[in-house]
């Protein structure tokens, strides 16, 4: 029988899905150091970003047949040694787009609004200072209108993109591979409303964007550092649910600092699990502990997503 370890967890219909299949499925965390003593006992190993699958653990496995990554970044995976090994190594690629171009936003409007300061404040001092409270965030603004840059025109930065869309924002995305794409604005109901959104040099973004935020994987040198925040409107917001990495956060201090970035939304880290103390101290930064692709309906479609791939190179 097929064994499959789920090691950073499933949506439950996924794992039914590969059980109805006739698979032997343990959904049970194994830590990192026991993996190259367990692993050779299964034929795949599902994982999100937790797990990391590196070569020396490949070559423990040789009954190895699939690596699934339930999610997008695959970073965490040495997939071309995996490949090496005729390993089959997985990802969802389209399935938590909506999640985390849903949480991109969910940054902008906190910020926009003061909503993550307010919820700092409140608990201490709304009962006693809240008229205080009340004139230090009332001078919101409204995203409606306003300019959003877009780093990354891929799945989530086009998903990204029709919601500013929808919004009435002016979408600027950014990518040297896409001229433009056309974004499906998928309104409530049957209507079907399709824009054409062009690209623009990352030069024009940086110098009209209000917003900005990045949807591209970190290769390993950063897009915002100081020369990009140099060129980029007073009082930006800069928006990452991306990767660790895509902005140096030296350079975003300075720009917190200088009041360059008003302020910034952030979901990822140069140091995931431990992201630096100024950044998680900083009174301007809005805060998530990287769950972009966190929602119910995003690990659903990934799980099922996951299930039918596993099923299909096992059948
Ligand atoms: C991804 O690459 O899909 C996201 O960063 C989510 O990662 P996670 O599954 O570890 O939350």
């Amino acid at each position: 029988m097929i064994r499959i370890l789920i090691n950073d967890g499933i949506h439950p219909d996924g794992q039914k899905k590969m059980e109805e299949a006739g698979f032997e499925v343990i959904n049970s965390k194994v830590p990192q150091d026991d993996l190259p003593a367990q692993l050779p006992n299964y034929d795949a190993i599902v994982v999100r970003s937790a797990t990391k699958v590196r070569t020396p653990l490949i070559d423990q496995c040789p009954n190895l047949k699939i690596i699934a990554r339930g999610g997008v970044g695959l970073d965490n995976i040495d997939v071309d040694h995996a490949k090496s090994k005729n390993i089959n190594v997985i990802n969802t690629p389209a399935a938590s787009s909506e999640a985390v171009a849903e949480l991109a936003f969910a940054h902008m409007f906190s910020i926009a609004r003061s909503v993550y300061k307010s919820n700092r404040e409140m608990p201490s001092k709304g009962g006693s200072e809240f008229k205080t409270l009340k004139k230090s965030y009332s001078k919101g603004q409204q995203l409606r209108g306003k300019t959003l840059g877009i780093i990354g025109f891929g799945r989530i930065g086009q998903e990204t993109g029709r919601i500013g869309t929808a919004l009435g924002m002016n979408v600027l995305p950014v990518d040297p591979y896409i001229d433009q794409a056309e974004v499906d604005l998928k309104l409530f109901g049957d209507q079907n409303v399709k824009v054409t959104i062009p690209t623009v040099e990352m030069k024009t973004m940086l110098q009209q964007a209000d917003f900005i935020s990045l949807h591209i994987p970190f290769t390993g040198k950063a897009v915002l550092s100081t020369e990009e925040f140099a060129l980029m409107k007073d009082g930006v917001i800069v928006v990452n649910a991306a990767r660790g990495g895509t902005i140096d956060e030296d350079a975003l201090l300075g720009a917190l600092e200088s009041g360059k970035v008003a302020a910034a939304g952030l979901d990822v880290f140069e140091n995931e699990p431990t992201p630096r103390k100024e950044l998680l101290d900083h009174p301007r930064v809005s805060l998530t502990p990287h769950i972009g692709a966190s929602t119910l309906e995003a690990q659903r479609n990934i799980g099922l997503e996951l299930a039918d791939k596993i099923i299909a190179h096992f059948n």
